[in-house]
């Protein structure tokens, strides 16, 4: 039985400014309707939530070794936007477990829309993954960790499922020893972020976990412009924003999402690309 997505974590993808029916919303704006059906590709502009696009997620797929006959999970897939452009441009099959239920649900209605094959969303959670052991040959994660305190039951999950020779790819925030307590806690409180790993903590974890050939590669100056461009980009919307989550929501969020960008800026947090072998 699901218990549900843990209350904060819930809380802020609630409230969260990437939902479907934001990407549907996207889709009808003037100028960007296309004659004939919607598909996977015309989601994509709104569909990521992750840093560096999909050129991010094609790397990971990339680190993976997913050809067509792969068996793919993403873990914490979110809307299944990565799950689809790795389905539509590997040919693999992939299932895209997600713990929210709007997210889940929001997921499953973008899938149907686009009539996305290959795709299927299963709602669970990536700390006791509803599957079989050696089910899938690749687990891509993208920025979702974070949310997770007990991550070595993640990394666990992710070995338990993998066959053999299987990967694992997935991409995170990591820690820097300047990160204080009160940050930590307010990232919490924020943006429902807890247990941050530094590079080196996660490649030990997954060492742990049971994986071998750990790569670990840290991408924070790669984030760092892409995040500032984000939050810049969320300002010019900023009419559009009161006017959808109303003026007190609109300032929380932009706060939050200034004092984020001012840690990766000050290099206090930063992103990390990790892979390894089961
Ligand atoms: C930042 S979003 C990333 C979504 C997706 N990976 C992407 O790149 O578009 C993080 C996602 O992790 C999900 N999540 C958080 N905790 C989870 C858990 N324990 N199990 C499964 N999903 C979880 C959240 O609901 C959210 O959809």
């Amino acid at each position: 039985m699901l218990q549900g997505t843990p209350g904060r974590v819930s809380d802020f993808y609630d409230h969260h400014p990437i939902n479907a029916t934001r990407v549907l919303e996207a889709l009808s704006r003037p100028g960007l309707g296309r004659p004939g059906p919607v598909t996977a590709d015309d989601l994509f502009e709104f569909d990521q939530d992750h840093y560096g696009g999909l050129a991010a997620v094609d790397a990971l797929a990339r680190r993976a070794g997913i050809g067509s006959t792969s068996r793919v999970l993403d873990v914490c897939a979110g809307l299944g936007g990565p799950a689809r452009f790795v389905a539509s441009r590997r040919g693999s099959i992939v299932v895209a477990l997600e713990l929210h239920r709007g997210r889940a649900a929001g997921a499953a209605r973008l899938n149907r829309l686009v009539g996305a094959r290959g795709v299927t969303v299963v709602r669970g959670d990536a700390t006791a993954l509803p599957f079989v052991r050696s089910a899938f040959d690749a687990c891509l994660s993208q920025e979702a960790l974070l949310h997770i305190a007990d991550k070595a039951k993640v990394l666990a999950e992710c070995h338990r499922v993998l066959a053999p020779g299987g990967r694992i790819a997935f991409s995170d925030w990591i820690a820097f020893p300047r990160l204080g307590d009160r940050e930590r806690t307010q990232l919490w409180e924020w943006m429902a972020a807890t247990t941050l790993q530094t590079l080196e903590g996660y490649s030990a974890l997954l060492g742990r976990a049971g994986f071998s050939s750990i790569e670990a590669e840290d991408l924070s100056a790669q984030w760092r412009p892409i995040v500032r461009k984000r939050l810049e980009l969320h300002r010019t919307l900023r009419a559009d924003g009161i006017a959808r989550l109303g003026d007190e929501r609109y300032l929380q969020y932009d706060q939050l999402h200034a004092f984020f960008v001012r840690l990766i800026e000050d290099g206090k947090l930063g992103g990390g690309r990790f892979t390894a072998t089961r």
